[in-house]
């Protein structure tokens, strides 16, 4: 399973890439607000600083809604650098453009995923990775789980190549149960991945070897 983390902030993606576990970053025009990062050419200078910071593939959200402004712009990210994924959202014109970049060998995350139906169509049209938001639908009261599990199963019925990129990732279980069910990929908050490694009895037990070590040196 892929790690990827989700956020503009260059500090935690260092601290991501520091740990030695990240493949990747997500990014998309909240979290780059949240960073303060406005201007299109901040935006994209932005983007090549999080290439140069991680080994590993680096989602870039387009802006515009039609097929032509998403071509251009996709292109356009996908000349900065060549960990770039052109992140489209799932609607028509966005299908067409996947298609599109899928012919021309452009990397897409397709984005706001919310239907085993809208994963399939992604699938069809090429894309690299499609985005199913789990979080977002367990806030509504739906079992985002379940969504992964749906995708898993229809992607292995034809081997579709589309990596399954579980999106919207609020804590740790999330990660582990999308780990059981066979997500290629996980993007969330660093707190999620960092959750991983706490166990009680980890802390316990290092504390008791230190502890005798100190009693014979
Ligand atoms: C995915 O690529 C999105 O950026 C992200 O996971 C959305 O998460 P949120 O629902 O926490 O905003």
């Amino acid at each position: 399973m892929k790690f990827f983390i989700d956020t503009a902030n260059l500090d935690q993606i260092r601290e991501a890439q520091e740990l030695g576990v990240l493949d990747g970053v997500t990014t998309n025009p909240s979290l780059m607000a949240k960073e303060g990062i406005t201007g299109r050419d901040n935006i994209l200078k932005h983007y090549v600083d999080i290439c140069n910071i991680v080994d590993g593939d680096v989602s870039a959200e387009v802006i515009a809604t039609d097929f032509d402004g998403m071509v251009k712009e996709g292109e356009q990210l996908a000349e900065l650098h060549d960990q770039i994924v052109v992140k489209i959202p799932m609607i028509k014109e966005g299908v067409r453009a996947i298609k599109y970049f899928s012919d021309n060998e452009i990397r897409t995350n397709c984005t706001l995923v919310f239907s085993a139906g809208q994963a399939l169509l992604a699938a069809k049209a090429g894309a690299t990775y499609v985005s199913p938001f789990i979080g977002r639908l367990d806030d509504i009261s739906t079992d985002g789980l379940n969504l992964i599990a749906e995708i898993r199963l229809i992607y292995d019925n034809y081997g579709f190549e589309t990596e399954i990129l579980a999106a919207s990732i609020r804590h740790t279980m999330h990660v582990l149960e999308c780990a059981k069910i066979g997500a290629d990929v996980m993007t969330g908050p660093l707190s999620s991945i960092e959750g991983l490694l706490k166990h009680p009895l980890t802390d316990i037990g290092l504390e008791k070897f230190l502890a005798d070590y100190k009693k014979g040196n």
